[in-house]
């Protein structure tokens, strides 16, 4: 390689390695589960919606649909899904299995590690059932947030598309974060499809995958409880010099 060349695979390595604003942004969203009520204006939600659909998808077939909902609709969505969580949680079962049913024993621990964090940092005990179902409610309020997002997907897709539409909820709340708003992804709502479907008149052939709140945190400077694995944990680099 001639030393001009060098030079700028030198100067582009330089670029790549250093934070990016991007960085930030990865780094600075995280699962927020207290919100202000301060509106989200729609026009805000479309452009998070504009820029989210560029997730990329195989053979780009864009296999997602949401329904962003605020204000009465929103009030009527978590109203019924809180009587339901009241009433009759044990009759609602979502339609896919989010866990396995036997973690293996990596993924147990962190899963073990992540409700000595999370329960303990809002005082309550694990074994205090009734205090880890209050707790458990407050998603159907969307934590407070003023929009609320119902996320679904054709049924009759494979699991492929599942990876497509994971980027497409991350590409979401990335966009929220780069706004300055919080989100928290939340798998809770998919148990009760059977209350959302006639609610939001969602066809029979998608199905629930998740929700998503969204708005300004309530607590600023408020930052991630949830730690991460270091990447020697999960990488395996292979063929490289150094
Ligand atoms: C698909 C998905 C579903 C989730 N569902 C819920 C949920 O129903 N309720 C909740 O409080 N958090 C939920 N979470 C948030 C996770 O607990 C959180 O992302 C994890 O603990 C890591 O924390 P962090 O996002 O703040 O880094 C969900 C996350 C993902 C990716």
């Amino acid at each position: 390689m001639s030393a001009p060349e060098e030079a700028v695979m030198a100067g582009d390595e330089a670029r790549i390695v250093a934070p990016s604003p991007i960085d930030a942004i990865l780094t600075g969203r995280f699962a927020c589960r207290q919100f202000c009520n301060a509106p989200v204006a729609r026009r805000t939600i479309e452009q998070i919606l504009r820029v989210a659909r560029f997730a990329p998808s195989g053979a780009n077939i864009q296999p997602w649909h949401v329904y962003v909902l605020t204000g009465e609709v929103k009030g009527k969505v978590s109203a019924a899904l809180l009587e339901a969580h009241e009433t009759s949680r044990d009759e609602h079962v979502s339609e896919y299995k989010y866990y396995a049913t036997d973690l293996p024993g990596l993924y147990l621990k962190r899963r073990q590690e992540f409700g000595r964090l999370f329960y303990g940092s809002l005082g309550i005990h694990q074994a205090d059932s009734e205090g880890r179902s209050r707790q458990t409610a407050k998603n159907y309020t969307f934590f407070g947030a003023p929009v609320g997002l119902i996320v679904t997907i054709d049924r009759r897709l494979e699991v492929g598309s599942w990876l497509d539409l994971g980027m497409f909820v991350q590409n979401i709340m990335l966009a929220a974060a780069g706004r300055g708003l919080q989100s928290c992804p939340q798998e809770t709502f998919a148990k009760y499809h059977r209350i959302l479907r006639p609610l939001l008149s969602i066809p029979a052939e998608q199905m629930v995958v998740c929700g998503i709140s969204v708005g300004k945190a309530k607590l600023q400077g408020q930052d991630r409880l949830m730690p991460r694995a270091d990447i020697d944990e999960f990488a395996t680099f292979l063929g490289f010099e150094d």
